[in-house]
């Protein structure tokens, strides 16, 4: 044959390698995957079809192929057929990203389910625990209680999976207590771009580290995490208000007194959230004995314009029970995984809301939310302020940008039936409109952990990460140069 014709043949040929169409470059993946003997499930099958359902069921994609590893060699197996067949590859712990960031966040991906890798082992006597991604927070939480008693900060709802909570942040109960779960990470072991393993602490790859606690999932796999534990306090006020706003002004003050208490006054011991919805409560736990939480909490729901009666409740519950208060059904959860809701969430993380923001803020829930008959919710949770433990953590110590923040605000609107309307949209995009446009000059963060669809790339770069996002853009060149870990709104992409 002669040159030309070879190189004109393979000229041809070129293209259609750099174009593989999908079903080409599925099967060359599986080819991949089966060579390294990567355990993966079948299209079609049951636990592939099961798999795929993710927890916000508005929010579904397609991947590429879906590995179930059982060893690490596995999953540095998997990350390398991604990487040689330009198929980016998605870690999925327990699937509750609101945009579904655990299949990828776009059709596609090599998901890598971390479901095998949820071991909890406590060191009793160094009181640290090592603790496999793939946990959900209820089995956590148990297993780490019955080993020592021992407990972590993280979040309430006990599916949730213990590797997206801790790589973006980690807000629970006991935050203003302890930190945030990222807080409370040692040490990281990660499967790297390139199929490395390493781990990740204050003192081996400190910029890796750094870079895992707030935007994790564009920089690796990780495997499991290492925490400093404590000893669970077993004496804890749990208390929930039932709050009635009639008005807009009303619900502005009422806000407006949460707001200065928990910037000024709220001790670390007390941790709470106003759930504001059509039964709005105010509900939270304090780690003191009931003198001191009645010292506190009588002024403040008098100022809140909150009454105790009705269905006010304040018990003293041990430790698991106090899970059990704020996660919906028992903590041990069944498998397979399968509680799923049909909903569109937004988030803001303000330092100050300034009273046009809560004027606007409050006229908008008068005006538009008591007219919205699906199961909508604003939550704010009490977040920040000069006493908590989140904010006292540097604002440069961790990739997470919202120190700052005093209320971590949750917008949800679901619906129990029925597919969620993209029309709804403009609800819940209206309300942090009419904020925003009443905070000029304020650029809000918001929290990729309650990941919101309707961010662009750029917006979700800028809004989840703030001023962190340009030593991210940086890291990410260094650790994933060729951008194995991608997703719609991750760092990089
Ligand atoms: C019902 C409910 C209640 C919640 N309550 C709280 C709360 O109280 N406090 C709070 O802070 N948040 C809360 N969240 C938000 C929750 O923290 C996030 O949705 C979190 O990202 C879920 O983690 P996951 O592992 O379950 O999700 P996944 O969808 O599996 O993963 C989320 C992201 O993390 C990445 N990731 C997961 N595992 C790994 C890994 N091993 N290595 C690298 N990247 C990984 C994924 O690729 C994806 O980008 C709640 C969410 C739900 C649905
Ligand atoms: C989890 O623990 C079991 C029992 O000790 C062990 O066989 C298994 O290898 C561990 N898994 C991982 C991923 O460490
Ligand atoms: C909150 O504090 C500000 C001043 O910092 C004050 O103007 C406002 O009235 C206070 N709000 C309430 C409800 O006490
Ligand atoms: C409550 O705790 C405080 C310490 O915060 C202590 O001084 C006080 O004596 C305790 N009161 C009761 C009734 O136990
Ligand atoms: C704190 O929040 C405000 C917005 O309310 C922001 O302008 C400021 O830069 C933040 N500071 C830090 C250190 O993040
Ligand atoms: C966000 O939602 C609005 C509707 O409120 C829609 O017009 C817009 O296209 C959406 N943007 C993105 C990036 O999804
Ligand atoms: C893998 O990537 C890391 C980070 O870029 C680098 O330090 C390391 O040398 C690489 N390892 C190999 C074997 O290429």
């Amino acid at each position: 044959m002669g040159i030309t014709f070879f190189l004109a043949s393979l000229a041809f040929l070129l293209p259609s390698i750099t174009n593989a169409t999908p079903l080409e470059k599925r099967a060359t993946l599986d080819d991949c995957l089966s060579k390294g003997s990567v355990p993966t499930l079948a299209a079609g099958s049951a636990d592939y079809t099961q798999s795929l359902k993710s927890f916000n069921n508005r929010v579904t994609f397609k991947p590429a192929a879906y590995a179930v590893p059982t060893t690490v060699k596995h999953i540095q197996d998997a990350v390398a057929c991604g990487a040689s067949n330009k198929v980016q590859v998605t870690a999925k712990s327990g699937g509750h990203s609101y945009a579904s960031h655990g299949l990828g966040g776009e059709d596609g991906h090599l998901i890598v389910d971390m479901r095998n890798f949820a071991n909890v082992t406590v060191d009793q006597t160094a009181q640290t625990a090592v603790i496999g991604t793939g946990g959900r927070l209820g089995d956590v939480a148990t297993a780490l209680y019955k080993q020592g008693k021992q407990a972590i900060s993280h979040g309430t709802c006990p599916g949730v999976g213990v590797g997206g909570l801790s790589l973006h942040g980690g807000y629970g109960l006991i935050s203003r207590l302890k930190g945030l779960t990222l807080d409370n990470i040692l040490e990281i072991e990660v499967v790297l771009a390139n199929s490395t393993v390493v781990t990740a602490s204050e003192t081996q790859n400190p910029d890796l580290f750094w870079a895992l606690r707030g935007a994790g999932a564009a920089f690796g796999i990780v495997t499991s995490f290492k925490f400093k534990t404590f000893t669970a306090p077993e004496s804890n006020i749990v208390f929930q208000y039932m709050a009635s706003p009639s008005s807009a002004s009303q619900l502005s003050t009422m806000l407006s007194a949460l707001q200065n208490f928990t910037r000024n006054t709220q001790p670390p011991e007390l941790n709470m959230r106003l759930f504001l919805s059509a039964f709005t409560t105010f509900s939270g736990v304090y780690y003191g004995n009931r003198t001191d939480f009645d010292k506190l909490m009588t002024p403040l729901l008098t100022s809140m314009g909150i009454s105790t009666g009705g269905f006010s409740s304040v018990t003293t519950n041990a430790w698991l029970d106090t899970l059990t208060s704020f996660s919906n059904g028992p903590l041990e959860q069944t498998k397979p995984y399968d509680t799923h809701e049909t909903f569109f969430a937004k988030s803001l993380m303000p330092e100050w809301l300034s009273p046009d923001a809560l004027t606007a803020l409050a006229k908008y829930w008068d005006a538009d939310a008591r007219a919205n008959s699906r199961a909508w919710y604003l939550l704010f949770d009490c977040h920040g302020g000069k006493a908590s433990a989140i904010s006292n953590v540097a604002a440069d110590a961790t990739a997470y940008a919202h120190r700052n923040a005093t209320f971590k605000m949750q917008f949800y609107d679901r619906v129990y039936s029925g597919e969620y309307d993209a029309a709804w949209f403009g609800f819940l995009n209206g309300w942090v409109k009419a904020i925003n446009d009443a905070s000029p000059g304020v650029d809000f963060g918001m929290y990729i952990n309650y990941a919101d669809t309707n961010l662009t790339r750029a917006e979700a770069h800028e809004h989840y990460w703030l001023g962190h996002y340009e030593r991210l853009s940086g890291l990410k060149q260094v650790w994933d140069p060729g951008h194995v870990f991608e997703g719609p709104q991750l760092v990089g992409s």
